[in-house]
Order: C-alpha cells, then sequence, then structure tokens
C-alpha cells in the first residue's frame, strides 16, 4: 500500500474538480510533525497565485471535493492554505492487518522496467580504494531496492581494463615471470605496489619505456603473448575484487563485468557513426565533436575528442559504445551511473552525443548519480596518515578490529561464534551504513566513532531495534506464525508506530526513483526509534495485559522485525538475532 500514492489521487481529483488547471502538482508530503497532519498538501497556495483567486478559499473548495472516505479521520486547513490530513486509526490498523498476510510487508510492485545499473568499476592492477567504496555500496543498495520493486536490473562493472597503461603494466608483468615465476603471486596480491614498480621502470629506464610502448600496440592489435599477459592482469584483479565485493555483501559477481576492453571492437563503427551523422570535425589530427550547448571560458562550443591523433580511442569514445549497447541490445528504459560527482560534465556531454548521434533511444532514461566525495575528519581527501590511498581491504580489517573492542564491552552473554557474528554484521554493516545514510551527492566525512555508535542514525543503532524486537518474542514464547488476532490502535505511541510501518512502500519507491537510499536509512532510523518509544508505553511481556491486546502489540512487533530485516536486506546490511 502506498498511502502517498494513493492521497496523490484523491487530491488530484479534487483539485480538478476544483477549478485548478489540470497539471498541477499535488504536492501531498508526509507531515513532518503530527499536529499538523500525518499528510500536508501544499499545492492550493501556488495554484492560487496562478488562478488569481484567495487561497484559502480555494483550499476551502478543494476540501468540499476532497473525498476520502474511510482512509482519513479529519481534514483541514491550515495557514495560509495548506490543507492537513490526519488519517484514521481503524484506516491505519486495517492496512497493517493486510501487511501481516504479506511477506513483502505490503510492499507492491511496481511497472517493471529494464534498469542498466553501472556501480562500482574500479581499475585493473590498482587496488580497490576508498573512492570506489561509495559506488560499489550506494549502487548496490539501489539495486536491491530496484529488484525487489520489481525491475528487471541489469549490473554492470564497468571495469577500467584497458588503455595505455597497459604496455608498461605487461612489459613488467613479463620481466618479473622471466626473473622469478614464484615471486608472482606475491607480486600481484600487492596491486598498488606492482603498479608503483612498473611506473618507476617506465619512468626510470628508456629501453624499457621503449617496450612498454610497443606493447600497447601489440596489445591493440591483438598480439596473442601481449593478450595472454594483459588477461592474467585482469583475471588477478577480478580475484581481488571478488573478496572485497563477498565480504561486503555486495551483490556484484565476475557475470556482471563489462569492461572497457568488451568495447573496443565497436569503437570503430562509434567514430563512423558520428561521421555519418556528420559530428565529426578534425583538430589537428584529431576527431572531435562540437557541441554548441556547452561552452568553454572562451564562449566558444566546447570539443569533445573522440580519437586521438594517433588514433587512439578515449574514455568517452568507450562510453559511447557502452550506451549504444545498453540501450540497443539491452533495450534499457533506463541507465544509471553511480560515479564520482567530479565525472559529471563527461556525463553530460556523453548523453548530449549519444542523442545526437542515436546511441541512445528516446524512450531511455540517462542519469548520473553523483556521488560526493569522502573526507576525513579533517576536511581533506581520505588518505592514510602518510598521505596514501587507503585500501578497501585494510579498512574493513580496522572495521572488524574496532567493532569487536565496541562488542567486548556490550554484548558479555554471547557465545564466541555468535559474537564473531556479531562483530562482522557491525563492521561491515557500519561502514555501509555510514555511507548510505549521507545524501550521496555531498561530500561525506568518515568518522569511526560515530558509525560505530549505538546512538544516533547509525547500523549498531537499527541493528539493535531489531535484537530487541526479536528478544521480546523469546521472552514471550512465541512465533510470528503462532499470533492469531489482529492489530487495533490505542495509545498514540501505537498509531505513531502503525502510520510509520504503513510508509514502507512509499519510501522504497521514493528511494528507487531517486537513487537516495538515505531515505531508506533515514525512515529504518525513525522506525527503530519510534519502536522504541512505542515500546516504552506498550509493554507486551507484563502481568495484566490483556491477550488481544498483547497480540495486537506482538503483530506490530513482528511487522516492526520484518519491515528492519528487509529494509536492511536491501542496504545489503545482515542482522543478527542477538546481541
Ligand atoms: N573506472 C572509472 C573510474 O575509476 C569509473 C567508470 C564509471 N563508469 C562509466 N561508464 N564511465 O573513475
Amino acid at each position: 500500500m502506498n498511502i502517498l500514492k494513493l492521497l496523490e489521487d484523491h487530491v488530484i481529483k479534487a483539485l480538478i474538480a476544483a477549478g485548478v488547471p489540470a497539471d498541477t502538482p499535488p504536492m501531498v508530503r508526509a507531515g513532518a510533525r503530527t499536529n499538523f497532519g500525518d499528510y500536508q498538501c501544499n499545492a492550493v497556495m501556488a495554484a492560487a497565485k496562478k488562478m488569481g483567486t484567495n487561497p484559502r478559499e480555494l483550499a476551502q473548495t478543494v476540501l468540499e471535493h476532497l473525498d476520502l472516505g474511510t482512509i482519513a479521520e479529519k481534514t483541514e486547513i491550515a495557514g495560509p492554505g495548506f490543507i492537513n490530513i490526519h488519517l484514521s486509526p481503524t484506516w491505519l490498523a486495517k492496512s497493517l492487518n493486510n501487511c501481516i498476510a504479506d511477506e513483502r510487508a505490503g510492499v507492491v510492485k511496481a511497472e517493471p522496467q529494464t534498469i542498466v545499473v553501472d556501480y562500482s568499476a574500479p581499475n585493473v592492477a590498482k587496488e580497490m580504494h576508498v573512492g570506489h567504496l561509495r559506488s560499489t555500496i550506494i549502487g548496490d543498495a539501489s539495486v536491491r531496492t530496484l529488484e525487489f520493486l520489481g525491475h528487471k536490473v541489469i549490473r554492470q562493472n564497468h571495469l577500467g581494463d584497458w588503455g595505455t597503461q597497459f604496455g608498461m603494466l605487461i612489459a613488467h608483468l613479463e620481466e618479473l615471470e622471466k626473473n622469478n615465476h614464484e615471486a608472482l603471486g606475491l607480486e600481484l596480491a600487492d596491486l598498488e605496489t606492482f603498479y608503483r614498480e612498473a611506473k618507476k621502470r617506465f619512468d626510470d629506464d628508456s629501453d624499457f619505456a621503449e617496450k612498454a610502448r610497443n606493447y600497447v600496440v601489440d596489445l591493440q592489435s591483438g598480439n596473442n603473448h601481449c593478450l595472454k599477459l594483459w588477461k592474467k592482469l585482469v583475471d588477478v584483479t577480478l580475484a581481488h575484487n571478488q573478496e572485497n565485493y563477498d565480504r561486503l555483501n555486495v551483490s556484484l559477481t565476475p557475470a556482471d563485468v563489462m569492461g572497457e576492453s568488451a568495447y573496443n571492437d565497436s569503437l570503430p563503427t562509434i567514430i563512423r557513426a558520428l561521421g555519418n551523422k556528420g559530428l565529426l570535425t578534425e583538430d589537428q589530427g584529431a576527431q572531435v565533436v562540437f557541441l554548441n550547448e556547452f561552452k568553454n571560458k572562451q564562449g566558444e562550443p566546447m570539443g569533445v575528442i573522440v580519437r586521438k591523433s594517433d588514433g587512439g580511442f578515449l574514455y568517452t569514445t568507450t562510453d559511447l559504445a557502452a550506451i549504444r549497447h545498453r540501450c540497443h541490445t539491452l533495450n534499457a528504459d533506463r541507465v544509471l551511473y553511480y560515479v564520482d560527482a567530479r565525472q559529471g560534465q563527461h556525463f553530460e556531454q556523453i548523453y548530449a552525443i549519444a542523442k545526437k548521434a542515436g546511441f541512445s533511444t528516446d524512450h531511455a532514461s540517462l542519469e548520473h548519480h553523483a556521488l560526493g566525495m569522502m573526507l576525513g575528519k579533517d576536511g581533506k581527501p581520505f588518505r592514510t596518515r602518510a598521505g596514501g590511498t587507503i585500501k578497501l581491504a585494510d579498512l574493513l580489517d580496522e572495521a572488524e578490529e574496532r567493532a569487536a573492542v565496541v562488542i567486548a564491552t556490550k554484548s558479555a552473554d554471547l557465545d564466541e561464534e555468535q559474537k564473531v557474528q556479531v562483530i562482522k554484521a557491525i563492521a561491515m554493516g557500519s561502514v555501509k551504513y555510514a555511507d548510505l545514510s549521507k545524501n550521496r551527492t555531498s561530500d561525506y566525512v568518515f568518522d569511526w566513532d560515530n558509525m560505530l555508535s549505538f546512538e544516533g542514525n547509525t547500523a549498531p543503532y537499527i541493528l539493535y531495534a531489531y535484537t530487541r524486537v526479536k528478544s521480546i518474542f523469546r521472552k514471550a514464547g512465541v512465533t510470528e506464525r503462532d499470533l492469531k488476532g489482529t492489530i487495533t490502535l490505542t495509545e498514540v505511541t501505537e498509531r505513531e508506530l502503525a502510520l510509520k510501518l504503513n510508509q514502507f512502500s512509499e519510501v522504497l519507491e521514493s528511494c528507487a526513483k531517486e537513487g537516495m537510499p538515505h531515505q531508506l536509512c533515514a525512515y529504518l532510523y525513525d522506525v527503530s526509534a519510534t519502536f522504541m518509544k512505542f515500546y516504552e508505553v506498550c509493554p507486551v511481556n507484563k502481568e495484566g495485559v490483556a491477550d488481544e491486546v498483547r497480540i495486537s502489540r506482538l503483530l506490530m512487533c513482528a511487522l516492526t522485525a520484518r519491515i528492519l530485516n528487509l529494509g536492511l536486506g536491501l542496504l545489503g546490511i545482515n542482522t543478527v538475532e542477538k546481541m
């Protein structure tokens, strides 16, 4: 049940009946404070201005036409023309009773779309660093949410596995293999060092540099020896990344890799197609697409290079081929890119070129879901004390060490195996949740103490709330399935919790539309906090609580647990039963 949508439909009808222009958005929002209604319609003021009428009078007319039947117990006009809607507790309870019977906690499936999601996309022969963490975690939460809503999701890991740097990398790998077979595994295990050494050889040794440059050409023309070395680098990197994915409970698999190299064969076609459309200009030997809608500092149309003067292709060219594949072969309705905000202009350019050249389709929506940077506590890009980039694997190790310290003081009555489980859940959950709970477009400060805290909008808080509900069931000596009865709402806190539990569907839909998992985080935090308040006032296992009341409350507990578990699952965070 999506209450927001239900109310919007009714409000639209009332607006039209009141003579408001048909394209007026209903502007229904969940109320921030209950005394202003559970929902508010804010459409009237702007409409009245357009129509040149008095907003309060118009609100009155809209209200006369607003027939909410049994949904609302009260509607009223407030301030200059807001319409406040107070939902009926009987209706809220009825709606929850329907949710109880549903494994999906009442979440309706959407009209299914094919959605391509481009996320993670690290680079070969480089350790995944914390910068790829945001894309991986936020992208994965989006993918899980979209799938839950019934969409066909195609994951695309646009691995950086091609480019001129591979000349020096394979030349270096070749030397290592010649000199010492045994050392190879070790050297590659530390990809960062391997990359740095190759670069140093390239800078210091002109013979090596010469060889590296030739290898670039050989690799591009399909030389077997070079391809074999290249493939080795790709495989080692993938295996390494997969470890990080598995550890983080990220749903990407090797089958989702569609790296830059996969588009190699189609790049000449892309250039030819651009030429046929008359979009190419030669500029100092390079092929350039000029875009009138983008101006450079001098106010001239901006040129985007798609082929270098030496014949080489670029990041842009590959991305154009990827758009064509995604729109025409995969038939995407939406393509979502979870990539650093600093690549914003790159995406605007490729979307514009793709549109002109027909690489995209009219019905496909191309969306850059931009990510802010990850910052240290000092407000500067997140780095090691020595100023190096922090490896993801090291970061996750540290998370586990710190979670172990936190748990040691809190969970005395767990056995060893349970402890290990709790530490893992808290560690991975905290790192992921800290990222997921911030608006993805802003830079975010990585702070261990905040993310591991049991207070506030954190993973430990919500995971703990979940275990609280579970322990209520253990104490009651029943399981969800044993509960025969219905929910009735009497206490204020009970009603508050009922409203929250009814809003799961609309939160997920909004998340999916905007690719903003922080909305789901804020919601789960709200549910947890509201539950804690509810439980203070509405005991379950206390002496003297009447049977129907106890069952009604236990049903509320059951639904709370189900929604927390489902919601955390959509964020890619595992719950534990005890803490
Ligand atoms: N490998 C790139 C990087 O590390 C990200 C690729 C993003 N996806 C894309 N289609 N351009 O910056």
